[in-house]
């Protein structure tokens, strides 16, 4: 008796630990390397691959026909039974984020780049460098039998062609090197439907990729951007359905490869990666990971044949003697480089391209420092006089009525406030307009609201909420001229270093206007802060700026956005809500701890309610604002309005998604002017 039951304990002690064993792998469904130190452990490095001193994977260096594999030392299952009793397997979602680093030969040809990788095994015997990426061979390449998903970065074209030319793509390949769908490298700019950057992965420091795969939906998702852009752009590259049911194996690898080819080369680095099983890939913070490696004169670089050495050379120099000839003749005829129309000459606020060029390194991707609705911004550093700068460009805007634009922005350069962002200047060149600003150091308000590491108190938010009250005020009722702001919004207004706010971009609205650039609903605002009649009428006035206005209040006390991406969650129906329940403060920010004046917080909510009234002749003027937030007047009671302001509110919600249709006639002939009265042509 006594033994049968110490057999039964053995037993059950051997069941429960097999169930430990059995349980642990599936503990581990997500991870993070920032820099690979001390990571070896937990990485299969195979062919050229090493951890450099610095942190940095290195999957190849520069020489010719070499491939490095790196993949997680486990398995992760990617495919799970939906029952128990059926074998009805789904795949898994998964998401992973890193950051790589191409150093393209100083001396050859550059390629041909590395992928991410999830396959059934972390070893790859029969494959082949070059185009196959070192991860298939010429006569298994595409097979079902190889259960391969690749993201490939590629910077040689020709894939099975002749054509063996530069590229800059990212693909989504099934079992092989074929795409099921690429695209050249870019990233969307944020709100707005087709602008795309393009970008050189090879030119930039590094570059960050997303890769999300949504196992209910079946799509893939990836996005890049130079690791110099704060945030992850919203639009992905790709976005593209796929089903990996036949694909993925119930346990696979993940990792990267990488290759050079017989007379290609590029080192390959990884710098930083995390993963995650459905589930969100943990964020990379890029001042944890190693530094890029530097792009020029790399020491291990392969040493290139002198004669095409000395070719290279002798046909540069050759081209430059041309050049230099053709550019003299040029100067001569013109006696200017940037060959300037006569009205362009003498307009106060024009910089010249090659000054801004020089400001911000050839608007290099480091001094990246934004995107916004209408362009990206670089940090730059005038020579001349050693002041910060930002460059707004405004990409690809077939702009028409140059001439009526300069006169606009001549116009708006001479606003000085202190608390606007003030526009020094503009320049153009083609079809690219450069806007000059002033450089604020602590960035916008919408990303000092969601940043984690950064609480603004309530004193330093009603001091923000006083000035951008200032700022309109400026803009409506105290220049010489009514400007309409047209797209008031927290990622519009910036914060300098002593926490003051700056109102930014005024009159850029406007300026598309002219532009006849379609697709864009930014011409009549954004989502969530657009006034109810602007989408019926299109008229812009002081008071649909009033009305955005007052949704940024309620923005800033709350710290929600005005309308989360599903649509669903309504601000101003929110705050209307708690208001008539009686427990107005229930939306103040968590984050504030409680510490806050009430009065003051209450005032702010209520002249958000007040001034985000659906009818426009309700709403108080900017001076009446400045009064209220004073405490010189006592706030009027909104109870009766806020029912219908609620419903007319989801009202624009729905004809705001309309007006992204809307045609090009119908944006140009809003009637709104954004300087209204007595504007006299500019006398530049
Ligand atoms: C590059 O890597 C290969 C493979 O690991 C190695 O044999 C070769 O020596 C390396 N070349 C240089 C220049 O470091
Ligand atoms: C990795 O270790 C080296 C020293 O061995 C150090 O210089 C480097 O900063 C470390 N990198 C990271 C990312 O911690
Ligand atoms: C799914 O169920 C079948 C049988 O019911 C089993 O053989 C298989 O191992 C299971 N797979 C997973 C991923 O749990
Ligand atoms: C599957 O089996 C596990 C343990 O055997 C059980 O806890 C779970 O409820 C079962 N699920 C279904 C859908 O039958
Ligand atoms: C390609 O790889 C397969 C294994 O995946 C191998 O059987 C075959 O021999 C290889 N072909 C060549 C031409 O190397
Ligand atoms: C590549 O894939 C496309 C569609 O995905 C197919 O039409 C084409 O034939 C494939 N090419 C090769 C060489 O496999
Ligand atoms: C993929 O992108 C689309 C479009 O932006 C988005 O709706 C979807 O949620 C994304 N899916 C994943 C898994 O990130
Ligand atoms: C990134 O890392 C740095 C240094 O460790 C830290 O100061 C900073 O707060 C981190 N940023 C985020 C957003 O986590």
């Amino acid at each position: 008796m006594a033994s049968s039951s110490s057999e039964l304990g053995f037993v059950f002690l051997l069941l429960f630990l097999s169930l430990l064993v059995a349980s642990k792998p599936q503990q581990d469904s997500n991870f993070l390397f920032e820099g690979f130190n001390n990571s070896e452990n937990h990485l299969n490095l195979e062919g050229a691959t090493v951890v450099k001193p610095s942190g940095s994977l290195k999957l190849t260096n520069r020489s010719y026909n070499i491939v490095g594999h790196a993949f997680y030392y486990k398995p992760f299952q990617m495919l799970v039974n939906t029952t128990n009793t059926t074998k009805i397997l789904k795949v898994s979602s998964f998401s992973t984020s890193f950051v790589f680093s191409i150093v393209p030969s100083s001396s050859g040809p550059e390629g041909f780049g590395l992928a991410f990788v999830i396959a059934p095994s972390t070893q790859f015997p029969w494959s082949s460098p070059g185009h196959l990426l070192g991860l298939v061979n010429s006569s298994n390449d595409g097979s079902p039998s190889n259960h391969l998903f690749v993201v490939e970065f590629d910077t040689v074209n020709g894939y099975r062609s002749q054509a063996d030319s530069k590229g800059n793509h990212v693909g989504v390949n099934i079992n092989g090197m074929n795409s099921t769908v690429n695209e050249p490298a870019a990233f969307f700019i944020e709100g707005t439907e087709a602008q795309k950057e393009e970008f050189s992965m090879e030119e930039s420091d590094a570059v960050q990729a997303w890769i999300d795969y949504d196992g209910e939906k079946k799509i893939v998702n990836v996005t890049i951007a130079p690791i110099s852009l704060p945030t992850k752009p919203s639009k992905p590259l790709i976005s593209h359905p796929i089903d990996l049911h036949e694909v993925l194996k119930e346990s696979m690898f993940v990792g990267f490869s990488a290759s050079t080819g017989e007379s290609k080369a590029s080192s390959h680095y990884i710098l930083g990666w995390s993963f995650s099983l459905n589930g969100p890939s943990a964020e990379l913070n890029s001042s944890r990971l190693p530094e890029p490696p530097t792009k020029e004169n790399d020491p291990s670089s392969t040493s290139f044949p002198w004669i095409k050495l000395a070719v290279a050379v002798l046909s540069a120099l050759i081209l430059l003697l041309i050049f230099s000839l053709c550019s003299l003749t040029l100067y001569r005829r013109y006696n200017n480089f940037e060959n300037l129309e006569d009205w362009e000459l003498d307009c106060p606020h024009r910089f010249r391209y090659r000054d801004l060029h020089v400001a911000t390194k050839g608007f290099k991707e480091s001094e990246l420092i934004g995107i916004g609705g209408f362009g990206v911004v670089y940090k730059g550093v005038l020579a001349s006089t050693g002041t910060e700068v930002a460059v707004k460009r405004i990409v690809r805007g077939s702009i028409q009525g140059m001439r009526e634009f300069a006169a606009e922005i001549e116009s708006l350069g001479r606003l000085r406030h202190k608390n606007l962002v003030n526009l020094q200047g503009w320049c153009k060149r083609k079809n690219d307009l450069l806007l000059v600003y002033d450089y604020i150091s602590n960035g916008s308000l919408d990303s000092l609201l969601v940043n984690p590491s950064v609480v603004l108190s309530w004193d330093q938010r009603f001091n923000i909420i006083k000035g951008i009250a200032n700022g309109l005020l400026y803009l409506h009722e105290e220049w010489e001229q009514v400007v309409i702001h047209r797209d008031i919004k927290t990622g519009n207004i910036l914060i300098d270093e002593d926490l003051n706010a700056r109102v930014g971009d005024f009159g850029l609205a406007r300026l598309y206007d002219h532009g006849q650039v379609s697709h864009t609903t930014n011409v009549v605002g954004t989502i969530g802060y657009i006034a109810p009649e602007l989408t019926r009428t299109g008229k812009a006035s002081t008071s649909s700026d009033v009305y955005a206005y007052g949704v940024l209040l309620l923005e800033v006390v709350s710290e929600r956005r005005p309308i989360d991406e599903s649509g669903q969650f309504v601000l101003l129906d929110w705050v209307v809500e708690n208001q008539s329940l009686g427990q107005i403060h229930d939306v103040v920010d968590p984050k504030l701890n409680l510490n806050y004046d009430e009065e003051e917080v209450e005032l702010v909510l209520k002249l958000g309610l007040l001034c985000a009234q659906h009818r426009a002749d309700l709403r108080p003027t900017m001076r009446q604002v400045i009064r209220y937030l004073n405490f010189d007047d006592p706030i009027p009671v909104t109870g009766a309005e806020s029912s219908r302001m609620s419903s007319g509110f989801l009202e624009v919600v729905s004809a705001s998604t309309i007006s992204a249709s809307y045609n090009l006639s119908s944006i140009n002939s809003m009637s709104s002017r954004l300087v209204e009265a007595g504007r006299q042509p500019c006398t530049c």
